[in-house]
């Protein structure tokens, strides 16, 4: 049985640009993508339904509150079934109300509610395009993950000249079909991802642990399910909601993180970013210890879940990725995180600087059998998207 074709949504703005969105949507078909369209209410002084529902070949989204729209299929529907989200031409006003995440009609609910970050190819006069409002939109806009294709410069419509021009059809249409094909790369993998801090108690109130955010392994699995992987999540206490399509189970101690990594299937990748405590108090004491009975602990070593997800070779992981954090990430930090590669007999170790621990930033070096990768500084979900892309080259998707 062939795959189900891929689904675009395309949301049409507007502006003047909007009549090549009706190319765009023959263009998309013609690849054999099925095209669902909203056309925003200002969007229907530019181009009409019937146009844009018959290059489709899908009725045209227009009304949140349309009784009909709403039950043939919901807005949430609308925005989960789409293997990429785009929005061509983008206008400025659409861009500032994505930048404050407002959900007043039904594009921008569909954007809100969807669980991938949306392309938009905005088009609009010079000047809009360079005022600071919408610099700082646009800028917004690609710190939270959504990929902008940038207005190409010319002659406008409005007689002007500058950047503003909606960018080339072709551009628009190999960015939408990467999206596409980004989007069900690892369709048929299973993909285990840890993140988050453990919990050891000492007693019934205190307990030793890290202050890991358990950000990167968040984005990880997100980044994972946005490739189509059946994601599992086994996240230490953080605050964090689990991402949208990923199976998340909560676990406060390190060997409850194992327990729940060992639970079946044996996925095809597992990736360790969870900051797991080294070491747990021998015993535990019930109740409150008295601070006048002084302290004096006794440790234990706690599971060493990477090592045993990197055991053997029948039975495991086809690909297991363990994170090293390292004080520094040159020579030395890489030596480090080799001897780890080696001790634990995982694939891969993302060696990251101790300084990332707090911050939505990360600056990598993936070291492994084959050497060794700088990634160079980026947002987290940056590392995320690159490791993704890597786990897909290994596996030669
Ligand atoms: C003739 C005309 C052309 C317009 N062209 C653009 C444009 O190219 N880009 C833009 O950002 N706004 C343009 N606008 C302004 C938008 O239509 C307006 O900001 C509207 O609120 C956008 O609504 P929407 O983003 O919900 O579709 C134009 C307005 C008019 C009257």
């Amino acid at each position: 049985m062939s795959a189900p074709a891929h689904r675009v949504l395309l949301i049409v703005g507007g502006g003047i640009a909007a009549y090549k969105s009706l190319d765009l949507a023959r263009r998309l078909r013609a690849r054999g993508v099925e095209v669902r369209a909203i056309l925003t209410k200002n969007g229907a002084e530019f181009v009409t339904p019937l146009s844009l529902s018959t290059l489709t070949g899908n009725p045209v989204g227009r009304d949140l509150f349309s009784l009909t729209e709403e039950s043939e299929i919901g807005h949430i529907r609308l925005a989960r079934e789409a293997d990429c989200i785009v929005v061509a031409p983008a206008t400025a006003d659409f861009l500032a109300r994505m930048a404050q995440g407002r959900a007043d009609d039904l594009a921008t609910a569909c954007i809100l509610a969807a669980s991938r970050a949306p392309l938009v190819a905005p088009a609009m006069n010079p000047m809009m395009w360079l005022n600071e409002a919408t610099r700082a939109n646009v800028a917004l806009l690609k710190s939270r993950g959504v990929g902008v294709i940038e207005p190409d410069a010319g002659d406008m419509a409005c007689g002007e000249e500058g950047v503003g021009r909606l960018a080339d059809l072709d551009e628009i249409e190999s960015r939408v079909m990467a999206e596409l094909r980004r989007s069900r790369r690892l369709s048929g993998f299973d993909a285990l991802v840890t993140s988050g801090p453990t919990r050891e108690r000492l007693d019934s109130v205190r307990y030793v642990s890290n202050g890991s955010s358990g950000l990167q392994g968040y984005e990880i699995a997100h980044a994972l399910a946005g490739a189509s992987a059946r994601t599992r999540l086994v996240s230490g206490p953080v605050s964090l909601s689990p991402p949208a399509g990923v199976e998340t189970t909560s676990v406060t101690t390190a060997q409850e993180m194992l327990d729940a990594c060992l639970t079946p299937p044996v996925p095809r990748v597992a990736v360790c970013a969870a900051a797991v405590s080294d070491w747990r108090p021998r015993d535990f004491v019930a109740g409150k210890m008295e601070k006048s009975a002084g302290l004096s602990l006794e440790m234990e070593q706690t599971p060493d879940i990477l090592a045993r997800l990197s055991e053997g070779r029948a039975g495991r992981p086809e690909l297991v990725v363990g994170f090293a954090v390292e004080d520094g990430i040159g020579a030395a930090g890489v030596r480090r995180a080799r001897e780890k590669l080696t001790a634990k007999g995982c694939d891969w170790i993302l060696l990251n600087d101790i300084s990332a621990a707090g911050s939505d930033e990360n600056e990598v070096v993936l070291v492994s059998g084959d050497g060794e990768e700088v990634w160079g500084r980026g947002s987290k979900r940056d590392v995320a998207a690159r490791l993704v892309d890597r786990v897909g080259g290994y596996f030669g998707v």
